[in-house]
């Protein structure tokens, strides 16, 4: 309730998220500090933090602790707990077993089971009450991602005075999958709760639109839906826009230009025996990533004599991820033999045709590694940005390098100039991944130029600048682009 909140809990811009920004480190005496996690979403929305008095509301990644409050880097963090349950049922199960592959076009089955509608309901819930505590009058609340779907309905109900941003991250699918979802309705009338609904991709508003409009039978007009009250009256208008997401250009360019970062990409390919081509995939360890697609036709080039070991290797870091959740364990297994097998048969005393990392590395190690690589493969089957795509444009100020990118990704829609593929095209992939290796000096930096200049134009601090300055507006200005 509003007034039990101490003032020093009133803030002006509070970011609602499943994970806070932070990372948990502990010192030799076994004493935990946190540290700043590595990301582009807190790094554009830092400066608004510190200069709005803002907050951030998310899960510290531990089970079943109550954690105070505290302060990191200039943002004062809001700790959400959640019980070993609520980490099965709302995180593992109904997040990334039941919307995680749904909205990835069902590359694996997702789950129904009411069990985890339930804890995803009771979940959101408490998000949404720790939102409404730590929001000030009028104040202006960002809810991010998936996982926190319900919330912005819920806020409203609780705080009518705020106005409410949502973000999805990843891809909005297409109506005929989601009509699958038992809780369809609940969940769309959970995001209109928002005044601004943001998606990566036109293509992903678009879906979210027509679900609107087809399984609420709410109007829609442009981009705008006609939210109706209880009783059917009209209420407010809620609004769906594209607003794709980038990465920290800068400081990854800064880390670029560091002769330090540059040493270390040298060492990098001496420590892979100098191959002439260093091929490089980088991923959390998903099945939206299309990594078996990738070492597939890296290996069926090595079968062709396409390519040679020792000439070319690939790099293919897979950092771990959701690892109690089955289809993960299931597609680990399955890419361990598979890499198992390319490395038997290929390999030979000297030299390694796939170099496989299941680890994740600190930033400054992965600027490196993006240097160190002539070609990069981003093959994603369905993925709503991929910003390692971008990364790597970043990382190559030298305008050397050459992105193979799956038409599948958000990036897709900016990076024209990368060399585009259909990953379940396993003979186009293999021949783009030539023509990307081959690619004449000047050809590759063409295309690199062009890139870099788009990622330097539309870097996250514009992104988030772009969200929030449409999030303000006013009803007279929304009803005025409704004219034109
Ligand atoms: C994707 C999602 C994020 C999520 C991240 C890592 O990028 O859009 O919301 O935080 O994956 O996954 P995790 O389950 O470890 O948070």
């Amino acid at each position: 309730p509003l007034d039990s909140k101490t003032p020093a809990a009133a803030y002006d811009f509070v970011v609602v998220a499943n994970r806070l920004p932070v990372n948990r480190v502990s010192d030799d005496d076994g004493a935990t500090s946190w540290q700043r996690a590595p990301g582009g979403l807190v790094t554009a929305l830092a400066p608004v933090m510190e200069s709005a008095d803002g907050a951030w509301v998310g899960w510290a990644g531990a089970t079943d602790e109550e954690l105070e409050p505290f302060e990191n880097g200039g943002i004062s963090m809001v700790p959400v707990p959640l019980t070993e349950s609520d980490v099965n049922l709302y995180y593992e199960g109904f997040s990334n077993s039941t919307l995680w592959p749904l909205y990835h076009d069902v590359i694996v089955a997702p789950e129904y089971h009411r069990t985890w509608w339930d804890s995803y309901r009771k979940v959101n819930q408490r998000f949404a009450d720790a939102a409404a505590a730590a929001a000030a009058e009028g104040a202006t609340v960002w809810v991010q991602d998936y996982q926190l779907q319900l919330v912005p309905k819920m806020l409203r109900e609780a705080r009518p005075d705020l106005k409410i941003g949502f973000f999805n991250h990843i891809p909005f699918p297409s109506v005929d999958l989601f009509a699958q979802l038992p809780w369809r309705k609940r969940v769309l009338e959970g995001l209109l709760g928002a005044d601004l609904i943001g998606f990566q991709r036109p293509g992903d508003a678009a879906n979210f639109l027509r679900s609107v409009r087809r399984i609420l039978g709410v109007t829609v007009r442009g981009q705008q839906v006609h939210v109706q009250d209880a009783d059917g009256n009209p209420e407010r208008i809620a609004r769906a826009e594209a607003h794709p997401i980038s990465i920290d250009t800068e400081s990854i360019t800064r880390l670029a230009n560091d002769p330090k970062t540059q040493e270390r990409a040298k060492e990098i390919r001496r420590g892979l025996g100098n191959p002439d081509v260093v091929v490089l995939g980088v991923d959390r360890l998903d099945y939206t990533k299309g990594i078996r697609h990738r070492l597939k036709a890296f290996s069926e080039l090595l079968d062709d004599g396409r390519l040679e070991v020792g000439g070319a290797t690939l790099v293919q870091i897979a950092s771990p991820s959701r690892e109690r959740v089955g289809e993960y364990m299931k597609l680990r297994d399955e890419i361990e033999l598979t890499v198992g097998r390319i490395n038997g048969e290929h390999d030979t005393v000297a030299h390694t045709a796939v170099r496989y990392l299941h680890h994740s590395y600190p930033f400054e190690e992965m600027v490196a590694l993006f240097q160190a690589a002539d070609v990069m493969l981003v093959t994603a089957l369905r993925d709503g940005m991929n910003l390692v795509a971008k990364e790597y444009i970043a990382a190559h100020t030298d305008n050397k390098g050459a992105l193979v990118l799956s038409e599948f990704t958000g990036a897709a829609d900016q990076l024209k100039h990368a060399y585009q593929v259909n990953p379940h095209d396993i003979a186009d992939l293999k021949d783009t991944i030539v023509e990307a290796i081959n690619a004449p000096d000047a050809e590759a930096s063409r295309r690199m130029r062009i890139m870099r200049r788009q990622i330097v134009t539309n870097d996250v601090a514009r992104w988030s600048r772009k969200f929030l300055e449409s999030l303000a507006k006013s009803d007279a200005d929304i009803s005025a682009d409704a004219r034109h």
